[in-house]
């Protein structure tokens, strides 16, 4: 071992090793921890490599023919190694230098690999918000969210690195129902493989998060389960809604839920003063309303319904015509398909459901 070759060991710098901090069959991440004036010693990087800068502002590559580089290290910065680079690393600035080297091991299977594939589902987001480094063997994306903020719904096709420069308290909610709470602090570094559909959320109640994300290309990694829709609760503020009106006069809707499979709906119906359903019917499920306003009359019983009236309608029940005495807002339920034939007085298909 040329110790140092090219670095001035006379400056008395306080030679400093590698520490592994993870390694598994695709990669191997060190921890790289320099102060101001230390040296972090000569040595062969014979895999391809990414360095992600989570502290500093200025080092010097000195390699082995002699030659020096300077760069800035701002966090977040990275530089991608290619094979078989071989050289030291000294701290110039005033800064402590804090990195990761992350050495990806070109197994056999990761080769010819066509740089334009794309590894989307794209039916969802992009597992981060941008790209800022692609070849044949990784792609490198960023995410930077604000306190409070979030990464819509996606999942990841290949297995990954995370590498935090910034940030704190993170959330993540899967599609199976869980929701798993992470410390992604300044350095954290984790790698996971392809999995379930899941959202990110920056729980930190003061930290923005930002990190690297680094993308292997393994193609040959089974896929996750894409069946399980991601779920989460919806809030419809109905004051905002617009009244969607029927193809009967008088009558408009709010649809507030649908269930596709079995045909069961809740909405808000309105029928204006005067208006109602002009004939004897029964319908193909359980209909439920509750009158939020006006009158609203089943005039063959004179049954009425008034602010604060539940009333349901067993499945093929005979009931109607009905009339509104005023303008009327029920909310109305069905427990699975409304009709079992569209009725006469809708001339759209889409009102009967
Ligand atoms: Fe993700
Ligand atoms: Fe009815």
């Amino acid at each position: 071992m040329m110790g140092g070759d090219g670095v001035a060991l006379t400056e008395n710098h306080t030679p400093v090793e590698h520490r592994l901090i993870l390694e598994n069959e695709l990669v191997r991440v060190w921890d790289v921890l320099l102060y101001p004036g230390e040296l972090l010693k000569h040595r062969d990087y014979a895999l391809p490599s990414l360095v992600v800068v989570v502290e500093g502002d200025r080092t010097e590559t000195v390699r082995s023919d002699g030659s020096r580089e300077t760069l800035d290290e701002t966090p977040g910065a990275f530089r991608y190694l290619e094979a078989g680079e071989s050289f030291a690393l000294k701290n110039v600035g005033s800064h402590r230098y804090w990195s990761r080297i992350v050495e990806i091991k070109t197994a056999p299977h990761m080769r010819n690999i066509d740089p334009k594939e794309t590894f989307y589902d794209d039916a969802y987001a992009p597992v981060a918000q941008k790209v800022l480094f692609e070849n044949e063997l990784i792609r490198l994306w960023e995410i930077s969210l604000p306190v409070g903020g979030g990464h819509p719904t996606h999942h990841h096709m290949l297995p990954y690195v995370i590498l935090s420069v910034e940030g704190g308290h993170n959330q993540m909610k899967w599609q199976d129902g869980r929701t798993t709470r992470s410390y992604e602090g300044p350095g954290f570094v984790l790698f996971r493989e392809p999995g379930g559909i899941h959202r990110l959320y920056n729980m930190d109640e003061t930290k923005p998060y930002l990190n690297r994300l680094m993308e292997i290309k393994v193609p040959s990694y089974p896929l996750p389960d894409l069946e399980t829709p991601l779920t989460e609760e919806v809030l419809i503020d109905t004051t905002e809604s617009e009244w969607r009106p029927k193809s009967l006069e008088g009558l408009s809707e709010i649809r507030l839920f649908t269930n596709e499979e079995t045909g069961a709906t809740i909405s808000l119906v309105k029928f204006a003063k005067g208006s109602g359903i002009p004939e004897p019917h029964k319908h193909a499920s359980n209909q439920f309303m509750f009158c939020l306003s006006g009158e609203y009359v089943y005039t063959a019983t004179n049954t009425v319904l008034r602010p604060g009236s539940f009333y349901w309608n067993p499945k093929g029940n005979v009931h109607g015509p009905t009339m509104a005495n005023a303008d009327s807002v029920l909310l109305e339920i069905y427990d699975g398909p409304h009709y079992p034939q569209k009725p006469s007085w809708y001339t759209d298909d889409k009102d009967a459901k």
